[in-house]
């Protein structure tokens, strides 16, 4: 407890037990020396209690009589008299040190798991590559048409750009990506495309493109919006669970006002391009829809999902001057 000239006035013997100090030792003093000096932008205890408002739950770090730092979780409360005059503010304190070390245990396995499940994936990506390279070089080996040959040694160099790709999106994890915008038609994108969303959608799915024919030229790194599109398009497959449609469009926008967007976001007023994925699938649950972009959210079972796609979709977007909306 803290008088209103910002000192200690109570200590019972919880507070004893955390810091270390006795009744005594502290009883009229400010509460200055129970401040860590590597507590670093964590918000400062004294200053809460000397700031007359009562606050929720914060945690912050503090000095215990031995100097080392303690974790704790604090709630400030203003005594007050009968008169409803501030006589003295009250802090409750309880160590959370443990718990935070837990959970920080907990957002660590948290990541390993997904770094687990990102390297498993990509392994699996390759390997697809990789068959296909081989199986092309083994019949261009027994192949002597020329013109087989040479749609042969297409799909090899195909695969193996694939996987320089693959690599390249590999490393963004490790450092923020590397863009390498150049001035594209968006529409230029999305048919060159279509073999690979072929192949990745069932047959039962129809595919519906509307590409505007007069759609603005457009600055962006092509394998980056390639990846995002790609990850969109095996989101709606994944929701259209083998029937239904999907849609693709392109159109030019106008953007009138930076005005916030649902998810707080806004991006400068001015003409941008749209590219819109849709999908008539099972749709996203109202209580998820603010989730769905965080990095490992996911309700696909391990093997499916990792739960980045959205994630670095959106990251893309934003590096990009643009935004993603859902
Ligand atoms: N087209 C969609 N229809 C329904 N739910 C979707 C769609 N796209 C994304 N979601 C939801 O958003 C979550 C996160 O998507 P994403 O970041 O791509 O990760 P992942 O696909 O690995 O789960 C998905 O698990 C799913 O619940
Ligand atoms: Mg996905």
């Amino acid at each position: 407890m803290l008088s209103n000239e910002g000192q200690i006035s109570f200590w019972n013997a919880a507070a004893e037990r955390l810091f270390g100090y006795l009744a005594e030792e502290v009883i009229n003093r400010s509460t200055d020396f129970l401040a860590s000096k590597g507590s670093g932008d964590s918000p400062d205890l004294a200053k809460a209690l000397r700031s007359g408002k009562t606050l929720g739950s914060f945690e912050t770090t503090v000095r215990t009589k031995n100097g080392s730092p303690l974790q704790v979780s604090a709630t400030v409360s203003v005594v007050r008299d009968k008169n409803d005059k501030p006589i003295a503010s009250a802090a409750i304190l309880r160590d959370v040190s443990e718990l935070r070390e837990t959970r920080d245990q907990l957002v660590q396995a948290q990541k390993m798991e997904a770094t687990g499940r990102i390297a498993g994936g990509i392994a699996h990506d390759f390997n697809n590559l990789l068959a296909i390279i081989m199986g092309n070089a083994e019949l261009i080996r027994s192949s002597d048409d020329r013109q087989d040959i040479e749609a042969l040694v297409s799909e090899v160099v195909e695969a193996s750009e694939r996987g320089a790709e693959l690599t390249r999106r590999l490393l963004s994890f490790a450092r923020k990506s590397q863009l390498s915008p150049e001035v594209v038609n968006a529409n230029q994108v999305v048919s060159s495309m279509s073999d690979i969303f072929s192949r990745v959608i069932p047959k039962s799915v129809a595919i519906d493109m509307d590409l505007a024919p007069d759609l603005d030229q457009t600055s962006v790194d092509v394998s980056f919006l390639e990846g995002a599109l790609l990850n969109l398009v095996i989101n709606a497959r994944d929701a259209l669970q083998d029937a239904g449609q999907l849609s693709i469009k392109t159109e030019n926008t106008v953007i009138s006002s930076s005005k916030k967007n649902a998810h707080g976001e806004c991006i400068p007023a001015g003409d941008y391009v749209m590219i819109s994925v849709t999908d008539t699938g099972v749709g996203i649950r109202q209580d998820d829809l603010p989730r769905v972009v965080e990095p490992f959210f996911t309700t696909k079972s391990p093997d499916r999902g990792s739960g980045l796609g959205l994630a670095m979709a959106r990251g893309f977007a934003r590096q990009s001057s643009g935004t993603l909306r859902i």
